[in-house]
């Protein structure tokens, strides 16, 4: 923040990064606060996405094991141009909920600049250090493109779709991002954004679907231990930005399925009895031998669930686009509003 001594008013006019800042790091200490608190203890995925994480999660796009985003590229490579096609307007909004490093909307951008005459861009990430990648490289790549990226999470983002201008918004969801909310979240969620958008907008959405086990489980523990090492950046972030003392090396990544709920589960579970402090919480946290702490369920579908979340959410499905393994499926919706 900076200071300004010589305002005459005597109050100071925050700007947003300075709010984005405060509240950011005190989110954070909250959540953490929170989650240490509770049993079973949780910390949620969504704060492992600093640099460091980020960077690992762009790692974990690229192992073997972790099919989701390669049959996803499969998907957009193959089905792009007809999913604009069916916007079919001149002037569209792109709008990347959860964009992350970006590449698999590549794929999307450089088909909308070859078939729309007047793109914009929007990516929305909660990583900062994401966005500035993005941004980055995706300016250099396509130079004509509008570009106006927002760091904030999916809610905020939402304030940001255009209202009334004339724009078609197409919204990406892409990824495992629905399967991080539970069915009911997943349902407000969809019908919040069913409400922010105009009649006639699109979503496009990623849906990891139910599959052998086997593949699920390696997808969520691969042999290198990226996937590990991201999960446990939690607590290393933990420890740089508030002060922690976690001994890494005293827990391990674990991932496992629920054949009931239909979700991966990923844990960091502590190997002995030990007292974690964090000094900025000014608090201190027991692990007992074998105490997990919950991080991230991602959700599994099958496709008579996402037929009842577009009916329950007052969306149509317009077309269902499938991988060729079918292990994953992006479902194109469009909002439907009554006229008044
Ligand atoms: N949210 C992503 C997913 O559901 C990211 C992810 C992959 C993840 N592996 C993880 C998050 C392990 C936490 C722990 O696929």
């Amino acid at each position: 923040m900076t200071d300004n001594p010589k305002s005459p008013t005597g109050y100071r006019v925050l700007k947003p990064a300075d709010l984005e800042a405060a509240h950011g790091l005190r989110a954070f200490a909250l959540d953490v606060l929170n989650g240490l608190s509770e049993t079973p203890k949780r910390l949620s995925s969504r704060w492992i996405y600093d640099e460091d994480g980020s960077r690992l999660f762009s790692r974990i796009c690229e192992l073997d094991e972790y099919y989701p985003t390669r049959s996803e590229a499969e998907i957009l490579r193959n089905h792009t141009e007809d999913i604009l096609n069916r916007a079919g307007v001149d002037a569209l909004d792109i709008v990347d909920l959860g964009a992350g490093d970006g590449r698999k909307t590549d794929i999307v951008l450089e088909a909308a600049l070859g078939q729309v005459k007047d793109v914009r861009y929007v990516p929305i990430d909660i990583s900062e250090a994401s966005m500035q990648g993005l941004v980055k490289r995706t300016g250099a790549k396509f130079p004509r493109l509008k570009l106006g990226g927002i760091v904030g999470e999916y809610f905020d983002g939402l304030h940001w779709l255009s209202h009334g201008n004339g724009r078609r918004n197409l919204v990406l969801f892409l990824g495992s991002n629905i399967g991080n909310f539970n069915k009911v979240q997943a349902r407000v969620f969809l019908r919040q954004l069913w409400e922010a958008l105009n009649d006639g907008d699109q979503v496009l959405i990623g849906f990891d679907l139910k599959k052998d086990i086997e593949l699920l489980l390696a997808a969520y523990n691969d042999k290198q231990g990226v996937t590990a090492a991201f999960n446990k950046n939690l607590l290393k972030r933990v420890n740089r930005e508030l002060g922690g003392d976690f001994d890494l090396g005293a827990y391990r990544h674990f991932a496992t399925y629920d054949v009931f709920s239909g979700a991966m589960e990923s844990y960091i579970v502590s190997l002995k009895r030990q007292t974690v402090t964090i000094r900025d919480l000014q608090s201190t946290f027991e692990f007992e031998e074998w105490e997990p702490l919950h991080t991230e369920y991602s959700y599994k579908y099958l496709q008579r669930d996402i037929d009842d979340l577009a009916a329950k959410t007052g969306f149509r499905i317009v077309e269902q686009y499938y991988d060729n393994n079918g292990w994953f499926t992006d479902s194109l919706w469009q909002v439907e509003k009554p006229s008044l």
